[in-house]
């Protein structure tokens, strides 16, 4: 960050879509366009860089397991996963979203409350995950980037040399289909859907428009 920002608070603005859909390409574009506008502009991501977010990553990697006690490892609890997000959520709104907003700063984050629907509510209940999130900041604007699984699915395959314990082509189906499910009947606040098979400079072009819309 740094500087001192306007004098209206920023907006928070979302990118959501399966592994691989390009959200985090896209949210580094958003960030350029919106400096080179003359915004102050913070891009961010979930998990955060925090504590909270570091412990995540590492269950994700599958580098940090419970034990039943029998020597054995065994996966953390999918319910206690999802109130890590929660928690990690928390403490990136108090901590960097909130101040930054404040300050005047337009954030723009890489996966928030709808990632733990999507993710966490394959496995736990989806009122549980909601009801945890209730605390949550309402973001000024979801963008949702459309990529089928298996075209995502196949970039992560081309791009990347580890996986995390999402990044499966059946999981990535039955996470794009709740994204499907969850946005339908969404009430906490604006989306707006963009084609992200196309490429990369279209998904721009799309994302700009969105936002030119929502900021004026
Ligand atoms: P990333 O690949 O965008 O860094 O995200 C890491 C993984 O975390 C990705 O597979 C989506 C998953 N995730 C959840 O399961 N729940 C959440 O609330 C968030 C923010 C991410």
């Amino acid at each position: 960050m740094g500087g001192k920002g306007k004098g209206a608070r920023g907006k928070l603005i979302v990118l959501e879509g399966v592994d691989g859909a390009g959200t985090t390409t896209q949210k580094a574009k958003i960030v350029e366009w919106l400096r080179e506008r003359g915004e102050h502009v913070h891009g961010t991501n979930e998990p955060s860089d925090g504590p909270i977010g570091a412990m995540i990553r590492q269950i994700l990697r599958g580098r940090l397991v419970a034990s039943t006690g029998e020597g054995k490892a065994s996966p953390i609890d999918p319910a206690a996963v999802a109130l890590l997000f929660a928690a990690d959520r928390l403490d990136h709104v108090k901590n960097e979203i909130l101040p930054a907003l404040e300050r005047g700063y337009h954030v723009v984050c890489d996966r928030y409350v709808v990632s733990s629907l999507a993710y966490q509510g394959l496995d736990t209940d989806l009122r549980f995950v909601r009801q945890i999130n209730d605390k949550a900041l309402a973001p000024d604007l979801t963008i949702f980037i459309d990529v089928p699984a298996d075209i995502a699915m196949a970039r992560i395959e081309a791009t990347r040399v580890g996986r995390d314990s999402f990044e499966k082509l059946a999981i990535q189906k039955r996470v794009a289909q709740a994204y499907k499910e969850i946005l339908a009947d969404w009430r906490g606040g604006r989306v707006i859907t963009v084609d992200g098979t196309a490429p990369i400079h279209t998904v721009t072009r799309d994302v700009r428009q969105a936002l030119e819309s929502l900021l004026g």
